[in-house]
């Protein structure tokens, strides 16, 4: 393996991104980025705001004033942990509005790709492979049913105590990968050279398992 490597792990919302690249980033001891959380940070700061998404001029001067950064896997958003006030419906589709925008698109990449020039990471989101690290060492595009990736946010909402409906993620799952993948900038899409994983009916481990293979037989 290359002193410095970076993984790059692409699929729709509640394919397990996180999850998996979080257990890798842990095996094999280099560091996890999760992108989303950046376009969540972002999207929270505009809801908090009240900065109405369609105004360019207003969010680049947000974006002007916004630092972002993370800090032993702690998301930072201008000097303060927000890791549980952007897990919400309701910031998920702020998140998705503010990600189709050119200057958050143009910020975020640019902190992403200076974060995989420095050491070796496993960074997860949409465009990855297609775009952020185009020349990453490895990339897979992890995918799942929408009924299985539903099922999962479900339960995972639940175990944090929030009062939500099984059909409405369904619903907001379905029109978020709408929106991921029809979208003008940086759609969601498998690289050609991404190798893709079903995760249906794959528990945590056996995924995991898979993404070490991959690592492993790339080498
Ligand atoms: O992975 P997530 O659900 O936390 O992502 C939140 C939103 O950000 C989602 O609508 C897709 C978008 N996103 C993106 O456009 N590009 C990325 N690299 C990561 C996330």
């Amino acid at each position: 393996m290359k002193e410095i490597y970076r993984i790059a792990i692409d699929g729709p919302s509640g394919a397990g991104k996180s999850t998996i690249a979080k257990a890798v980033a842990a095996r094999l001891g280099i560091d996890y980025i999760d992108t989303g959380a950046m376009y969540r940070a972002v999207g929270y700061k505009v809801k908090a705001k009240g900065i109405d998404a369609d105004d360019e001029a207003a969010l680049e001067s947000l974006l002007n004033e916004t630092d972002i950064d993370f800090r032993k896997g702690d998301i930072i958003l201008d000097g303060e942990v927000i890791n549980d006030k952007i897990r919400t419906p309701e910031i998920s589709k702020m998140a998705s509005i503010v990600s189709a925008k050119g200057p958050v698109r143009a910020k975020l990449v640019d902190i992403q790709r200076a974060m995989g020039t420095r050491k070796s990471i496993i960074m997860d989101g949409r465009d990855i492979g297609t775009n952020v690290l185009k020349d990453a060492e490895y990339k897979i595009f992890l995918t799942a049913s929408v009924e299985e990736r539903a099922d999962r946010r479900y339960r995972e909402l639940v175990a944090k105590g929030q009062d939500v409906n099984y059909d409405d993620i369904c619903r907001d799952i379905a029109a978020r990968d709408h929106s991921d993948r029809t979208r003008e900038l940086n759609p969601l899409r498998k690289a050609d050279d991404a190798v893709e994983l079903d995760t249906t009916g794959l528990d945590i481990e056996q995924v995991v398992a898979e993404v070490m293979n991959i690592v492993r037989a790339c080498d």
